[in-house]
């Protein structure tokens, strides 16, 4: 047998290189690649006499398959980012940072399956079974019926498993605690963690359960984060939040069955998580009116409108290089926005430091923040509150001038059901979003570039 071949892969992103050095390429962080060995053997088919070569089957484009059958968790916003409900035989990595709530979430979803009469397995890793049982009394799920075991040892846990043989759902807390006899190397190193992935996937499509493993973000190199996973599985979704705030947000990442950019928001509360149904309500509660600096934004978080506060603070900083500090937003974004400010409509920013939040620890991920984050600047400059029954969206350009963006109709719906009285939007063009229809309830402010929106603020 041919001499096995050395790579190093990181533990972080999952590139793999030939020589070992002390950051990632790929990624930039330090310390992140570890030594994998690949054995050199040629795929069967390519041997001499190795076996007979099978012929595969090949098929057109026409002809309909019948979308993949789901199990509803019954967690509406858990459902919802999966694209409706698992799909039996499918892969779902859940990642995010250590004490998020993933733990919380699956015990809740698995709990919530087994309620509906499904077979679910639950193996941890992590926590014994006392504390898990014990976290289930907190949550209220005592009563609801599902197999649950502290395992870590690959070998076993397969064999046990084939006792399920209609289990609906595996969930395995976490991927890198799992480990394999057959892999040299220690628990959570990229290669344990991969070949522990592969041998459940390969479980879950043959017994056609769903399976659900969790995987902790980690900064550290010496475990493997779940980005080394995610070409394996058909689902990547990333439980975030600010854990200085109650709100969860379950982000769709990769989807092979439905649409990535939803998401599910819940609460985390003193009886576990509970599913919120409203966001908009929720991250506008705590906004106070009459303070300069604060704009709503309509903004959309997959196919789901969500309003939230846009705050900046302007501190002024005459001497030195002047701190621009972002939470929750691009701050490339908000440096292009403050030269177009600066340099289009006369604004003078450059000796204050910004300081921008997205109020509620939710992360803004599109341009179309632009225009509220310029009104919340505008304001903050001015020192004039921005009108406290106005919501604003849409991308600012270059030159100042404001441009479309998508879902506008849905923003206008949002914002007239939460009371506000007016929305300041791109102006519509002809043939473009001409036709969009306005809530009744709701004055359309167009605006068409950004000098008119410091007309209507300062
Ligand atoms: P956990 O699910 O263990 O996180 P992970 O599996 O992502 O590491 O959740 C841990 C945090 O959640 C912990 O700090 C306590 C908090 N929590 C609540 O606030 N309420 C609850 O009902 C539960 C079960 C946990
Ligand atoms: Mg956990």
């Amino acid at each position: 047998m041919a001499k096995p071949a050395k790579t190093y892969v990181c533990s972080a992103c999952g590139s793999v290189f030939p020589k070992w050095a002390g950051r990632c390429e790929a990624c930039g962080e330090w310390n992140t690649l570890e030594e994998q060995i690949v054995p050199k053997a040629l795929p069967g088919g390519l041997k001499d006499g190795a076996r007979q070569a099978g012929k595969i089957e090949f098929v057109g484009l026409e002809g309909i398959s019948p979308p993949p059958p789901r199990v509803p968790t019954t967690i509406a916003e858990f459902d919802r980012v999966l694209g409706g409900g698992l799909v039996p035989a499918s892969v779902v990595l859940v990642g995010g940072d250590p004490g998020i709530g993933k733990s919380t979430l699956l015990l809740q979803a698995g709990a919530a399956l087994g309620r509906a009469g499904r077979e679910v397995v639950y193996i941890s890793g992590e926590e014994s079974v006392d504390q898990i049982r014990l976290r289930a009394r907190r949550l209220g799920l005592t009563q609801s019926p599902m197999h649950l075991a502290a395992a870590t040892q690959l070998g076993d846990i397969l064999a046990s498993l084939a006792q399920f043989p209609k289990a609906a759902l595996v969930v395995i807390d976490s991927i890198q605690t799992m480990w394999t006899e057959g892999v040299d190397s220690a628990p959570g190193s990229v290669t344990q963690v991969r070949a522990a992935a592969f041998e459940l996937i390969r479980a879950a499509k043959t017994q056609g359960f769903a399976l659900m493993l969790v995987g902790h973000v980690t900064k550290e190199g010496n475990i493997a984060g779940p980005r080394v996973l995610e070409h394996m599985v058909d689902v990547v979704l990333h439980f975030e939040g600010d854990r200085g705030h109650q709100f969860r947000i379950l982000r769709g990442i990769k989807n092979r069955f439905g649409a990535t950019d939803e998401i599910g928001v819940f609460e985390m509360t003193g009886s576990g998580l509970s599913e919120v149904a409203n966001p908009s309500a929720l991250f506008l509660a705590e906004r106070r009116g009459n303070v300069s600096g604060s704009a709503v934004f309509a903004g959309l978080e997959g196919s789901r409108p969500v309003l939230v506060e846009i705050q900046v603070l302007l501190a002024p900083n005459p001497g030195g290089s002047p701190r621009r500090s972002v939470i929750g937003w691009d701050s490339g974004r908000l440096s292009m926005l403050l030269a177009v400010l600066e340099t289009r409509c006369g604004l003078k920013l450059a000796m204050n430091d910004v300081y921008l939040n997205v109020a509620g620890g939710l992360r803004v991920g599109e341009p179309a923040a632009d225009l509220a984050v310029a009104a919340a600047l505008i304001s903050a400059a001015s020192d004039v509150p921005t009108s406290p029954e106005m919501v604003f969206f849409g991308e600012v350009g270059l030159s100042g001038e404001l441009r479309q963006v998508a879902q506008t109709e849905l923003r206008l719906k949002e914002a007239a059901k939460l009371g506000f009285a007016r929305a300041a939007a791109p102006k519509r063009v002809a043939g473009g979003t001409a036709k969009i229809s306005v809530p009744k309830s709701l004055g359309l402010v167009e605006i068409g570039h950004l000098t008119d929106l410091v007309g209507i603020i300062a």
